[in-house]
């Protein structure tokens, strides 16, 4: 397929833009759009065949459920079969905004493909005001996951995206680098206590703020197991050349040795070749993770040396990844 893409302004979208991505979605196609966090690709969450294409394009495995993005709480409820009180504690203090509730699922609004089969469905109000747009133009919810290809790095610009996905998608709507760069955090809110289930934008502390203290979530029974959430296995958010962590005096040695053409990932200054230097505060260089390694990849680098994160608090989401990528 050909893909089209749209510049969009993301301080006031133009509505004819809007309108266009709707009618995509509206007949069941795909289509890339910005979130503060990353680009998702999307497509409508009533319907199963538009789903199905959203797998196809990624080459994802159906076991791994999506995040439906809706416009506000009302639509969140909607795709619910209970919507538990700390649901709307969450929403009311995070929405819009990178956070993920999984609560239990309406198994009649909400087609089995967008939840692997499962009883939950996870859904998210994103805040940025090209999603928000196109969110409120639609009479349904927007499965997306990151927009790109199943395990590799998730993308924070337009480029990014067709990097993996031209071809695979209708309409690519380019509103620029996404603010935050990491993805959302997503908490099981469906059970007794809140679980964790993944790192991300919005802080621990914050959420644990209004939510209380949360469960970390118990690890699978067995390989192949189901899953609790799936998007935690292991090789994800990976780039294309070989990921190695160095604690700072052990990053010239590395340097060295780690491959042919190695990159530099770090918040110090370091002066040489393919070197991305990186804020040293968390939100800083979470929002520019993804477009470093992405950079380092396109460069032509075999392998990429991280260096160890600064000794201070708020670093979890960003040292998820990390692990993750180095796989
Ligand atoms: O910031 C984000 O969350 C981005 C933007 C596009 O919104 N989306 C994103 O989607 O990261 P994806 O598909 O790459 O990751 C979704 C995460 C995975 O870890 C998945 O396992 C988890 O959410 N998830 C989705 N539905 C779930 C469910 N019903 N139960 C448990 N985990 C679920
Ligand atoms: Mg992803």
């Amino acid at each position: 397929m050909e893909t089209d893409v749209i510049r969009i302004d993301p301080a006031s979208p133009d509505p004819g833009a809007i309108v266009r991505a709707a009618d995509v979605l509206a007949r069941g196609g795909l289509v890339a759009l910005p979130t503060e966090t990353v680009y998702g690709l999307g497509a409508r969450a009533d319907d199963a065949a538009a789903v199905a294409r959203i797998f196809a394009a990624k080459g994802r495995p159906a076991y791994n459920p999506l995040i439906v993005h809706v416009a506000g709480e009302d639509a969140a409820r909607g795709l619910a079969s209970r919507w538990p009180a700390l649901a709307s504690k969450l929403a009311a203090a995070f929405w819009p905004g990178p956070l993920t509730l999984v609560v239990p699922r309406d198994r009649a609004r909400v087609p089995d493909a967008v939840c692997a089969g499962g009883d939950t469905v996870a859904v998210r109000c994103p805040a940025h005001p090209v999603a928000l747009a196109l969110l409120k133009e639609v009479p349904f919810g927007v499965a997306a996951p990151s927009a790109n290809r199943f395990q590799s790095l998730s993308p924070t610009t337009a480029a990014h995206v067709l990097k993996g996905l031209a071809g695979r998608v209708d309409l690519v709507l380019d509103a620029g680098p996404c603010d935050r760069g990491i993805e959302s955090t997503v908490v099981d809110v469906s059970g007794e206590v809140p679980v964790l289930l993944r790192p991300g934008a919005l802080a621990r502390t914050a959420l644990e703020a209004v939510a209380g203290p949360l469960a970390d979530p118990s690890p699978p029974a067995e390989e192949g197991a189901a899953r609790r959430s799936p998007g935690m296995d292991r090789k994800h958010y990976a780039p294309r050349a070989r990921m190695v962590m160095a604690r700072g005096d052990a990053v010239e040695e590395a340097l060295r040795s780690a491959g042919t053409r190695v990159g530099l990932v770090t918040w110090r200054a370091r002066e040489r070749r393919d070197v991305e230097r990186l804020p040293d505060d968390p939100a800083g260089y979470g929002a520019r993770l993804y477009a470093a390694l992405h950079a380092l990849d396109d460069a032509g680098c075999d392998a990429i040396v991280v260096e160890e994160l600064p000794d201070s608090p708020g670093w979890e989401a960003v040292r998820d990844r990390l692990a993750r990528a180095c796989g």
